[in-house]
């Protein structure tokens, strides 16, 4: 059986900032780089799965709803066993933290735009993730 193509793409600030109070710790920024970032999320992601966590599911805008589709991960499901629901389709693994650790081994391609924000943030990037690792 064809397997998922496994893929991240996300955004993350200048130290490695992902997330702030359940929000993108830019959250409302209108600047021309957050906007463009946004819109390329949502660009790669058209057609394809966005699985996730919870609160990452939760924060998708209602209009990103219909183009995709969304599939919450839970603690309790397998990697490996949820990914062969999707076989032979392009899946994002869409975070948060304990998402990538799960998943980091079956990424095929990372995605990574590093963002002009330098603020404070409680959800961080993991560079082991790359190498497959958390
Ligand atoms: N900058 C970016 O590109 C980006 C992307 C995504 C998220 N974020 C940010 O990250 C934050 C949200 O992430 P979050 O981690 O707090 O919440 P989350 O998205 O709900 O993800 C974490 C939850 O996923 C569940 N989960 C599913 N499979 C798992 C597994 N195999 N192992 C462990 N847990 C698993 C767990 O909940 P259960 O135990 O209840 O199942 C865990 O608490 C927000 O601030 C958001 O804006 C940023």
């Amino acid at each position: 059986m064809q397997q998922a193509i496994v893929r991240v793409v996300c955004a993350i600030g200048q130290s490695g900032q992902l997330g702030l109070e359940g929000k993108l710790p830019w959250e409302g920024n209108r600047s021309p780089p957050y906007v463009a970032d946004v819109a390329r999320f949502f660009d790669l992601t058209r057609g394809h799965v966005l699985l996730a966590g919870p609160k990452t599911i939760a924060s998708v805008p209602k209009f990103a709803r219909v183009d995709r589709e969304l599939f919450t991960v839970r603690s309790s499901m397998d990697p490996q066993e949820t990914l062969g629901r999707f076989a032979g389709r392009i899946v994002f693994i869409g975070g948060g933290p304990p998402v990538w650790n799960a998943y980091a081994h079956l990424v095929s391609h990372w995605d990574v735009t590093r963002l002009p924000y330098d603020g404070p943030a409680d959800r961080w990037f993991d560079p082991r993730w790359l190498v497959g690792g958390s």
